[in-house]
């Protein structure tokens, strides 16, 4: 017997791990498994807007506050987690900077918070998935992954890498029941890139762009987050899903 669609997206009883889960894609995705039934373990630096959240949710929801840039402080957010069925690796910052004029700890900065902390969250969690056998890691990177992205060098080479590592962790952990998927959003108005708002020609040109003919929300990358970490995407494994209502396809 088939099982029902809605049987398989529902995260009653899960545990599910979001960084970055104060605000934009990340808080989406927090909203959206907390809805869906799940405990959601909210992380973030942000310590006001995470206790905002929190109370808001209620029971639903768990904060944490740490740093992605400082490994002690990923190993104690994954201490602090304990078992965590899902796991959703949002937090990140952009650098908008021409290559010349990159400096050298802004540079470190953004691979730290965009590709280590990530890469160190994923082993640590994934080592109590893989010991129940069960377990799901969501990593989020971006469109610019796949094209050049002007003055964006190093932001784009760590969401390329993201995808990247998104394969090599699946094909190691697919063995032991894990699945590793990577969702790629578009131009999705939060406060990473609110500024396409101010700037009537970029907002435009965006526009034109994308064969949807609107901005991505946060519930778009949400959306997808709760299938690729359901029952229902059981057999999907490594992939990096695009959702960026056609941006790419130009
Ligand atoms: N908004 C977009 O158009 C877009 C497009 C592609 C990919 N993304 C990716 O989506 C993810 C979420 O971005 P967003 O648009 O929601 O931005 P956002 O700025 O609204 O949210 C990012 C969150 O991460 C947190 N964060 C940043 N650095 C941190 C650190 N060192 N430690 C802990 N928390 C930290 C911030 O406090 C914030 O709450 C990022 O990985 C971003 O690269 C966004």
């Amino acid at each position: 017997m088939t099982t029902p669609f809605r049987e398989l997206v529902d995260f009653t009883g899960r545990r599910v791990l979001v960084t970055g889960a104060a605000s934009g894609i990340g808080e989406a995705i927090t909203r959206t498994f907390a809805a869906e039934g799940a405990t959601v373990i909210a992380a973030d630096r942000n310590e006001a807007a995470l206790e905002h959240l929190a109370g808001e949710l209620g029971s639903a929801c768990l904060s944490h506050v740490y740093d992605q840039k400082d490994i002690a402080s990923v190993e104690k957010l994954a201490q602090a987690a304990g078992m965590v069925d899902v796991l959703v690796n949002n937090a990140g910052i952009l650098l908008v900077e021409p290559l010349l004029e990159l400096k050298w700890e802004d540079l470190r900065q953004v691979i730290d918070i965009n590709l280590v902390g990530p890469m160190a969250l994923t082993r640590l969690v994934g080592a109590g998935m893989i010991e129940r056998r069960q377990g799901c890691v969501i990593n989020i990177g971006s469109q610019l992954a796949f094209n050049g992205a002007r003055d964006r060098s190093v932001y784009s080479s760590t969401k390329a890498a993201i995808s990247q590592f998104t394969k090599t962790a699946a094909l190691e952990w697919g063995e032991f029941g894990i699945r590793v998927n990577c969702i790629a959003p578009g131009k999705t108005i939060t406060s990473l890139n609110r500024h396409i708002l101010a700037d009537p020609v970029e907002y435009e040109a965006g526009l034109k762009r994308t064969p949807l003919k609107r901005y991505g929300e946060g519930s778009d990358v949400a959306n997808a987050a709760l299938f690729l970490a359901s029952e229902a995407a059981g057999y999907i494994t490594g992939h990096t899903l695009v959702v960026d209502g056609g941006w790419i396809l130009e």
